[in-house]
């Protein structure tokens, strides 16, 4: 904490799944304008070194989203930390099978996987850390193009993705009354491990910069606050 600076008066931000790609990006992006940020993720190693990297008012949770307990711990993280929140970004993220199968070649056991992290995850998230976001706060959730347009090898991705978006509309009705937006943004493709995983043989050079989605979705989230 800047010397000087209450608590209270530090914007805070929370960003899961920052050890990679866009959840990297944004938990970077958010340091660097001066917020205080609270990042999780399972791969110890690249939070470390993203905490080292983002200093003093960087706090990394080691944390699987699919398990309370893991996110039981993020939330008291942030509670004696931060001790509120501003932004909640549900960036983390599961592709499921590959190669990406064809609808009738899901295994449905591999689809309930995908579920776990890509929905049921994020609600836990949601659950366990509303009590901390403050008045004006905002929730956005990374989604995909791929939960409103039906690409061949998508279903299972793109329906978990659908069945959550629905899901933070309805929240963001809920949270009217707390003045809180919750919305659903779609960084666009990006050359981040999970498209190399999904499309190996895409071209790099096409695809958008973690860092440039980061900072989109940046302006786009202060502009809905107002700042
Ligand atoms: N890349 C694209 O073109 C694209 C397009 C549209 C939407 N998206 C969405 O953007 C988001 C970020 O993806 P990315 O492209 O940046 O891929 P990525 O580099 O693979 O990042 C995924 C992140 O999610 C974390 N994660 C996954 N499962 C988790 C779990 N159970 N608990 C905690 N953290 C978990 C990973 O961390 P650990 O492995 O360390 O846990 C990692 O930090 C995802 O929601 C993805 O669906 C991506």
């Amino acid at each position: 904490m800047k010397e000087g600076t209450r608590k209270e008066d530090r914007r805070s931000a929370v960003v899961t799944g920052c050890t990679s790609g866009l959840g990297r990006s944004l938990f970077r992006k958010f340091s660097g304008e001066g917020w205080h940020v609270t990042g999780c993720g399972r791969r110890v190693d690249l939070l470390d070194s993203l905490r080292t990297e983002c200093g003093p008012d960087a706090v990394t949770v080691p944390c699987d989203i699919r398990l309370e307990n893991h996110v039981s711990a993020l939330r008291r993280a942030v509670e004696t930390t931060a001790g509120h929140i501003d932004v909640l970004v549900l960036n983390a993220g599961a592709l499921g099978q590959l190669p990406l199968p064809g609808f009738l070649a899901t295994s449905v056991m591999e689809l309930r996987k995908l579920y776990e992290t890509n929905v049921f995850a994020n609600f836990t998230v949601v659950k366990a850390l509303s009590g901390l976001l403050r008045d004006g706060a905002v929730i956005a959730h990374i989604t995909s193009d791929a939960s409103r347009i039906p690409y061949e090898g998508w279903a299972g991705y793109g329906s978990s993705k659908a069945a959550f978006n629905l899901a933070v509309d309805v929240l963001n009705l809920e949270l009217r009354g707390r003045n809180i937006r919750a919305l659903n943004v779609d960084p666009g493709d990006m050359d981040t491990e999970m498209h190399r995983l999904a499309v190996p043989d895409a071209d790099a050079s096409k695809l958008k910069k973690p860092d440039d989605a980061a900072s989109e979705i940046y302006r786009l989230i202060v502009s809905l606050k107002g700042e």
